[in-house]
């Protein structure tokens, strides 16, 4: 069976370049290409983090976090997911977030946040499905109480 790129950062292991989130009329284009690369996924990644330090149910989890690292792991770890280069080095994401007690309901605000942030950027709707499909199948590995699949 074939891993989803979501699920390769629970293992630690970066799988293969496969194209397990199709982008419906793409013509072969990755969603990361279609959205105009490196440059746009750091735009996203900085109005994404504007968005959520300034939600008052969200800044105080990121009060000791060093967010020029932080931005970056985001911006490359979006990069993969997005079916971009694969350089991403930082920690898988339940190993990130073990710790932090994230709710449910948390979730779903910073879920909101990436993809009301993709929607003023003018992102392809089904790009923004996409990227609503991933949140999906990594919540598991971001909200408390969860445990991984083994
Ligand atoms: C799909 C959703 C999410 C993704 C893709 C994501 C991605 C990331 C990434 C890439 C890192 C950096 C890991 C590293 O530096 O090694 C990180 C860390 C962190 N995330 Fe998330 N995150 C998500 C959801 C959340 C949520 C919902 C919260 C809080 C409500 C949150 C709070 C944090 C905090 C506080 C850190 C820093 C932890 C530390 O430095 O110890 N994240 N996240």
């Amino acid at each position: 069976m074939t891993e989803t790129r979501a699920e390769a950062f629970s293992s630690g292991d970066t799988g293969a370049p496969d194209r397990d989130v199709p982008v419906p009329g793409s013509g072969g284009e990755s969603a990361y290409e279609r959205i105009g690369g490196a440059e746009a996924v750091q735009a996203a990644v900085r109005l994404f983090y504007e968005r959520v330090l300034a939600d008052p149910d969200l800044g105080g989890y990121f009060e000791t976090v060093e967010m020029a690292g932080q931005r970056r792991h985001l911006a490359l770890m979006l990069t993969m997911l997005l079916g971009g280069p694969d350089t991403y080095s930082g920690r898988g994401l339940a190993d990130a977030h073990r710790g932090l007690n994230i709710p449910r309901v948390h979730y779903a605000k910073v879920g909101g946040h990436l993809l009301g942030t993709l929607v003023e950027l003018d992102v392809p709707p089904d790009v923004v499905h996409q990227v609503r499909v991933l949140l999906d199948q990594v919540e598991p590995q971001v909200v408390a109480g969860r445990v991984d699949p083994v």
